[in-house]
């Protein structure tokens, strides 16, 4: 699974929205949670709450709909959005003080997993609705508006995504030149501390002609850089144009030849599914970005065992040099799960090792949390809090580094630039770096869109300073 920047990534979607279809419009305000896909299925909620009559608005006083999106990949996760409940609690009860109503909807993992416990924990939340009904949302609006309280966690036969609205070419356009699409979506690996089979459900791939119309739409809108999303996005497959059963690497091929798009990105992958085809994509695909979250968890083989991972430490090192030797400047960024139940002293260690021997551009890293329902919650021998704390410190100050040292290693050289929007100092311009880094430049260095050649000058904490080369 593993899309990463989970708990970084809260946003709110709302300047994200479209032109109402016809007066008066409503307005929603939507908080995104977790990762990628939270972000991505936000703006879809969005898009078929225009069609609904809904403009976004970022003023949460203002909305006459609020839609938290949430995350419950980790016990914190969850907690922020019981106390964020509190808060807009308070704000419904003003605006029907003065007449005005305000609807409070959950999505996302939490309202999958919780479903009606949401409304008896906060009776003041209306409807809760889990991932894979998102299609549903106006429906299930109308029976809200007509008293009802509703929780909607069935996992739907029929495709949402056939039933999700597109927005419209002006707001596509608004949302910038970079853009997530879902191609994939649950996960079948069952890592014994996740929760992610459960509040997904199983792995659906999305159809060929439905990812490459929906990344053509986005070209024609101006972006230049698409991510393909999946919890196993590597676990992608489908019937291609030509009647053959296609994988990832295939599909990049295909999305690759699409007028505009000039650069393909991938997260998050499973090591088990990093298949040849796809690693020749990284070998023989220019728009492929050499860039490669490939979370590994731990680096003790005991407990990827207890973890379900299903490879050893050795599998994945191994993985590692077959990708470095197809593409050489390839950066690694992966996640890290610290104090797994039973986890020892020597098996940290390990994990220390393997994180020296990689040396990762970028990384995420955690303290495990027990998530009800995981088998992991039910193991023995649960590290204490205070042990997870010094490891995770000690884990992070080495992922610092190996980030720090990646971007000072780029000083002096050149490379491709994708100017993404404005810098937020005046005179200045951010664009995106092969690997993901922000980089700043002069703004007269281009347009929006635009893909430059910079010189790196130097190193901010986490993005880059250049100079048109
Ligand atoms: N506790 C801590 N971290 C977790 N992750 C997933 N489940 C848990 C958990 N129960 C981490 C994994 C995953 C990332 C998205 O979140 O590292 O790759
Ligand atoms: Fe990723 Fe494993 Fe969770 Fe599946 S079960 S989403 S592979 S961490």
């Amino acid at each position: 699974m593993d899309l990463n920047t989970i708990e970084r990534n809260e946003t709110d979607s709302a300047s994200q929205s479209a032109a109402a279809a016809s007066a008066p419009a409503k307005k929603v305000f939507v908080k995104t949670y977790g990762c990628q896909m939270n972000v991505y299925d936000s703006q879809r909620m969005t898009d078929a709450l225009a069609a609904d009559g809904y403009t976004a608005t970022d003023v949460i006083a203002d909305a006459d709909l609020v839609l938290l999106n949430t995350c419950h990949i980790r016990e914190k996760a969850a907690e922020k959005v019981y106390s964020e409940l509190g808060r807009i609690r308070d704000m419904k009860a003003e605006r029907a003080a003065v007449g005005r109503e305000m609807l409070i909807g959950v999505a996302g993992c939490v309202a999958q997993a919780e479903g009606a416990e949401i409304i008896r924990r906060s009776p003041a939340v209306d409807l809760v609705i889990g991932p894979q009904t998102y299609h549903r949302l106006p429906d299930v609006l109308a029976r809200v508006r007509g008293g009802e309280k509703i929780v909607e966690t069935e996992y739907a036969i029929e495709d949402k995504f056939e039933h999700l609205p597109q927005p419209k070419r002006a707001e596509m356009i608004k949302r910038g030149v970079t853009a997530f699409l879902t191609v994939q979506e649950g996960c079948d690996k069952f890592c014994t501390f996740c929760v992610v089979p459960y509040t997904r459900g199983s792995e659906v791939s999305r159809p060929v002609a439905q990812i490459v119309a929906e990344a053509e739409r986005l070209a024609d809108a101006g972006v230049r850089e698409v991510t393909l999303l999946g919890q196993n996005v590597n676990a992608w497959h489908g019937k291609g144009e030509d009647g053959m059963e296609w994988g990832l690497g295939r599909l990049l091929f295909r999305l690759a030849e699409i007028p505009g798009l000039a650069r393909l990105r991938y997260t998050t992958s499973h090591p088990r599914d990093m298949d040849d085809e796809l690693i020749a994509a990284h070998r023989d695909l220019p728009a492929l970005m050499p860039y490669l979250h490939l979370p590994v968890q731990s680096g003790s083989d005991r407990i990827l065992k207890a973890m379900n991972r299903r490879h050893t430490a050795k599998d994945y090192l191994a993985l590692l040099e077959r990708i470095r030797a197809a593409r050489g400047d390839i950066a690694l960024s992966g996640d890290f799960i610290v104090g797994f139940p039973g986890e020892t002293d020597a098996d940290f260690e390990a994990t220390m090792g393997l994180v020296r021997q990689v040396n990762y551009a970028s990384a995420f890293s955690f303290k495990y949390s027990p998530r009800p329902g995981t088998p992991g919650a039910d193991m023995p021998d649960h590290v204490p809090e205070a042990v997870k704390d010094e490891r995770l410190q000690r884990l992070q100050a080495l992922l610092l580094k190996q980030q720090q040292d990646f971007g000072l290693g780029l000083v002096g050289s050149t490379i491709d630039t994708l100017i993404e929007k404005p810098g937020r100092q005046a005179g200045q311009k951010v664009g995106r770096s092969p690997w993901l880094q922000p980089v700043i430049v002069d703004e007269m260095a281009g347009e929006i869109g635009d893909i430059i050649r910079v010189r790196i000058t130097k190193t901010g904490y986490n993005s880059l300073f250049a100079e048109l080369a």
